[in-house]
């Protein structure tokens, strides 16, 4: 570990910056840096609104439909914007907000019309997998680039930010850039991780992984309750406390100390009535989580012997199948 720029630590490559001033003052005065939007969807808005709330001046937006910018110019009180070039024009910094896939068309289109004069604007995207590679010549154009992902998950176009305060943001990008963005970040209250180009496909696996995969499972979970004649609806009430306690301990804890169940019990018989009781995809995800589950549990308990439990994991297929 080593000392990172304003006081954090680094361990490969990652700097990570614990901010214990929780200003929200400090954006608006001398160094303000108005931040446009292109692309007025969930992340747009909604990190629009939460700039503007806490003083990180918002010039407005552009986008696709006309409609979605004047939108989001209401519920920021900015301005909707006609072009993009305009939008850039009046900005100091560029956010590109759009899907993923829409980004080097919007970047090719804005390209041509990049405003004469406004090299040192910092242009960014919001991408937790793409880099800031996706916007190629712009250290021609003498534009700073980074990308900047809130690691968040944003469901709502109408301005509500609750819980945002507590996000980490991740940045990447020209070190010229992460200089003006990082400190700005900071002054929100939101604490920030530097990452390098190539961490950024698995650091954003990880994202999804703790994010949309958990609604996966949430997902099998309520099919499961489903074949008991449970709905979806009682079933996340049912389940709910559940994760939400489980997630907690994991939070408190730790991973393997928070570990329960049948696998850290060691309970091979209910292991095997569960496998006899799925099939399919089921079976298969039920074995390699469960797997996943035997590692945590011998980190856990070095002097419990799991190979029993692991071998009837590793069989493919069900018993009972053949
Ligand atoms: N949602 C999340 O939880 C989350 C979290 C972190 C990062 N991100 C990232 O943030 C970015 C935006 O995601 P999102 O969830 O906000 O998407 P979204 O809700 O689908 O919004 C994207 C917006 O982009 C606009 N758009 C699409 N193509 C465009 C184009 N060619 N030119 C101009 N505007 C265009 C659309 O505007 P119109 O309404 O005008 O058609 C749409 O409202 C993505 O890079 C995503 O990976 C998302």
């Amino acid at each position: 570990m080593r000392g990172g720029p304003g006081g954090g630590t680094a361990d490969a490559g990652i700097v990570f910056h614990i901010q214990t001033d929780r200003r929200s003052d400090g954006q608006g005065g001398r160094n303000a840096m108005k931040a446009g939007f292109i692309g007025a969807g969930r992340v747009g808005v909604t990190m629009g609104a939460y700039f503007q709330s806490k003083g990180w001046p918002v010039t407005g937006y552009a986008s696709r439909n006309p409609g979605s910018a004047r939108h989001a110019a209401d519920v920021t009180g900015s301005i909707a914007f006609d072009s993009p070039e305009e939008l850039a024009s009046a900005s100091d910094l560029l956010l590109l907000t759009v899907p993923d896939d829409a980004l080097p068309g919007v970047w090719e289109e804005l390209k041509a019309f990049w405003p004469e004069g406004s090299a040192r604007k910092i242009l960014s995207h919001t991408s937790g997998s793409l880099t800031s590679r996706v916007f190629t010549d712009a250290a021609a154009l003498g534009v700073l680039t980074c990308s900047i992902h809130p690691m968040f998950s944003f469901q709502h176009r109408d301005g509500r930010t609750q819980g945002l305060d507590n996000a980490f943001f991740s940045i990447e990008g020209d070190a010229a850039a992460l200089k003006f963005i990082q400190p700005r970040i900071e002054a929100l209250g939101n604490r920030v991780l530097v990452l390098k180009p190539e961490m950024k496909v698995k650091y954003h696996i990880a994202s999804v992984t703790a994010s949309n995969f958990v609604t996966a499972l949430m997902d099998l979970a309520c099919r499961l309750m489903q074949e008991c004649g449970i709905g979806e609806a009682d079933s996340l009430a049912a389940l709910g406390p559940l994760a939400e306690c489980n997630l907690a301990g994991v939070l408190d804890k730790g991973i393997a100390r928070s570990l329960t169940g049948p696998v850290e019990r060691c309970d091979a018989g209910t292991v095997e009535r569960q496998m006899q009781a799925l099939s399919g995809r089921e079976l298969e995800l039920y074995r390699i989580l469960s797997g996943i589950l035997v590692e945590i549990s011998q980190r856990k308990h070095p002097e419990r012997n799991f190979s029993g439990l692991k071998d009837r994991l590793n069989q493919t297929g069900n018993r009972s199948d053949g």
